[in-house]
């Protein structure tokens, strides 16, 4: 199977959970149940810090972008192995700091930004705050001198390098505008970030990094667009060394993930990896650390949603598996992001028997409130499992109580 990993492997036509039946599983947990995985997390870690071995001496910093998924039991496996944490809100803060981060392996990069916000992140001894704007520096400006005057405060600058990319306009997080015309509301613009460095130092913040972010979901066809983000990733940051600012970092942001689908090319974090890592060796930049932002990576393939099949319903010709979840509770991307795919798989039989196009309905009052629409798949019976692979990222998180119905248990094997 394409999607088999550590977590995920099939036993007799069956889907197990590491060594669990993925239908006891659900007996014994109930449905809809989220299940995660501490093995296929350390995996992911562990492989990209190894992407890094022997192509760089500098010291290499994972921040987890914990949007993804700021489950408490999730937070502390990483802290274990080593990671650090991306946080865009106060609220992911004291999650980080509750989980037994220290405030510096916290870097916070917020967007539309208040006083309270700002107020919040300051507090924290050695957190590194991320500008988002050359203009969010006059109210940096004003909560300092009112709170923290004589406080060092470390700051990066993102920016935005005019290149983004994403699997859907709503995650593409830099250029001018987005493929469906959005105008695009993250990062400093080329031309203003020395100017975001000047007027940093001269309120009085220690300039630190540079960052940036291009967006989520990439595959094999945005290595090239992404290599061109890298190479003007290098050429600013000199420019900014030049005009008398030292970095000690850079940060690559995160986008790239697990592969959602069989026909997915997989974005090659490998080559990725080799490519900074190269293009930094020749620029003589002096930084101390390479850093990343990795959501998707980390998290994404270690989790599923086990959901019950109640029955089956033929109107019109369409075949429908109504399941006892709904989208927006629970696996939210397929009806808010169009092109989003999650597979999924029937636990007690896996491509077993006729096939057949199904549309595998949830329990919500929306038309779009589907987690697979027409997928070939063996038509399921009443009362089977199916499992909507890829859920470990951007689902919990994002789901809501839409409808009054209850965002499902999570459990971590
Ligand atoms: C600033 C920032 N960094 C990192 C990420 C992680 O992205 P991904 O999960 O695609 O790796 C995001 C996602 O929105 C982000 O906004």
């Amino acid at each position: 199977m394409w999607w088999a990993n550590k977590f995920l492997n099939v036993k007799e036509k069956k889907l197990y959970l590491g060594d669990k039946d993925a239908t006891k599983v659900a007996k014994a947990h109930g449905t809809p149940l989220y299940v995660y995985s501490k093995t296929q997390i350390l995996s992911n870690f562990s492989a990209l810090l190894k992407a890094f071995t022997g192509k760089t001496s500098l010291e290499i910093k994972l921040y987890y972008a914990m949007k993804a998924n700021p489950h408490q039991e999730i937070l502390k496996i990483l802290k274990e192995a080593g990671a650090c944490i991306d946080a865009v809100s106060p609220g992911e803060v004291a999650e980080a700091l509750r989980a037994g981060f220290s405030a510096d392996r916290i870097f916070f990069t917020g967007t539309s930004v208040s006083a309270e916000d700002l107020k919040l992140v300051f507090d924290q001894d050695d957190l590194i705050v991320n500008i988002d704007a050359v203009e969010q520096l006059e109210l940096m400006k004003e909560v300092r001198e009112r709170w923290f005057k004589h406080k060092k405060i470390k700051v990066a600058v993102r920016w935005n390098p005019g290149i983004g990319r994403g699997f859907n306009s709503k995650v593409v997080t830099a250029g001018e505008k987005t493929y469906d015309g959005m105008p695009i509301k993250f990062g400093v613009e080329e031309k203003k970030v020395i100017q975001t460095f000047a007027r940093a130092s001269q309120y009085g913040f220690t300039p630190a990094g540079l960052h940036y972010h291009l967006g989520s979901g990439w595959t094999r066809q945005d290595f090239e667009a992404v290599k061109d983000a890298v190479d003007k990733m290098i050429q600013k940051a000199s420019e900014v060394q030049k005009q008398g600012f030292s970095l000690e970092f850079l940060d690559f942001g995160g986008g790239f993930g697990p592969r959602y689908s069989s026909d997915q090319e997989k974005f090659s974090v490998k080559e990725y990896v080799e490519y900074i890592c190269q293009k930094i060796k020749k620029s003589n930049l002096g930084i101390k650390t390479i850093a990343m932002e990795p959501g998707k990576y980390l998290v994404g393939d270690a989790g599923v949603l086990l959901v019950k099949v109640e029955y089956l319903k033929k109107s019109y010709e369409n075949l429908f598996a109504c399941v006892n979840a709904g989208t927006f509770n629970t696996v939210p991307r397929p009806a808010i992001y169009s092109g989003a795919y999650h597979h999924i798989v029937n636990c007690s039989h896996i491509n077993y028997g006729k096939k057949e196009l199904i549309t595998v309905a949830g329990n919500l009052c929306e038309t779009g409130d589907v987690f697979g629409k027409e997928i070939e798949m063996p038509v399921p019976k009443r009362g089977d499992i199916l499992a909507v692979l890829c859920a470990g990222a951007y689902c919990k998180s994002m789901a809501s109580n839409f409808n009054l119905r209850e965002i499902p248990k999570e459990i971590i094997i």
